[in-house]
């Protein structure tokens, strides 16, 4: 993949700090832009950085739209380990969006697969996400699109990987508290995006980040699906990049 999509960052900090500038400015371009958001220790850093520049501005949230890619299956808003629990703690309820606009899959859905077309609706109905931001696992997933997952997947309930709930284990007090099932949007709702920013920090990614961006593309990878987006901005701190070649 051309080396040009890949900015590579001193470190987590500067990762943080130029992935929150490139939301804002998307934000102050187009007032009622739509965000496709993420979760995990990841983009932690991001929405400090985001929440001091939106407080700082103070910058108009009130037709700004968003979307997070996923959400466990079985944990609402209440529960300490759900996204939803998450995206309120880290930015919404320290920002001025507005909540009717906030959207985040509902995990304790009575039917999880109806939920998934109530939210794959509600994305069509917004248009096209502006910009979406994700993380990548070390297993390349992207949301919970794990891999093996089919490229023209959509808004879907999804079976965790292992690694992914052993990785996720860190949040609960157990493996076996950590949910078997997601929803997440899919790969093809990812690639619908205007465009996407992915963000990594860290050793841990570096072999991830490698088979996602120096690799084929492949359902192996996730994330490599990526390549095929004509507007994609990687940015990796040294620690993430240490293993990408030119
Ligand atoms: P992390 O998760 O930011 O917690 O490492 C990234 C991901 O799994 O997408």
């Amino acid at each position: 993949m051309a080396y040009r999509n890949i900015m590579v960052v001193g470190d987590y900090n500067d990762m943080s700090a130029v992935a929150a500038k490139i939301i804002i400015d998307i934000i102050l371009e187009k007032p009622d832009c739509v965000l496709g958001l993420p979760t995990g220790k990841t983009p932690a850093g991001m929405y400090g950085c985001l929440t001091q520049l939106l407080n700082d501005g103070k910058v108009d949230l009130s037709r700004v739209c968003t979307y997070n890619l996923d959400e466990y299956v079985g944990l609402g808003p209440d529960d300490k380990e759900s996204f939803h629990y998450y995206m309120n703690s880290m930015l919404f309820s320290r920002t001025a969006f507005s909540a009717a606009n906030t959207h985040i899959p509902n995990g304790l859905a009575a039917d999880p697969e109806a939920e998934c077309g109530k939210y794959e609706d509600k994305l069509k109905r917004s248009g096209k996400i502006d910009l979406l931001v994700v993380g990548i696992g070390i297993n390349g997933h992207i949301g919970f699109n794990e891999p093996g997952s089919d490229f023209k997947s959509r808004v879907r309930v999804v079976e965790l990987a292992e690694t992914t709930r052993k990785i996720n284990a860190r949040y609960f007090k157990s493996l076996e508290q950590v949910p078997r099932r997601a929803i997440t949007m899919g790969l093809q709702n990812i690639m619908e995006a205007k465009r996407v920013l992915l963000i990594a920090g860290g050793n841990e990614k570096a072999p991830a980040l490698a088979r996602a961006f120096n690799g084929p593309v492949s359902e192996q990878v996730p994330a490599s699906v990526l390549q095929r987006h004509d507007d994609l901005t990687v940015i990796a701190d040294r620690k993430a990049a240490g293993d990408l070649s030119g």
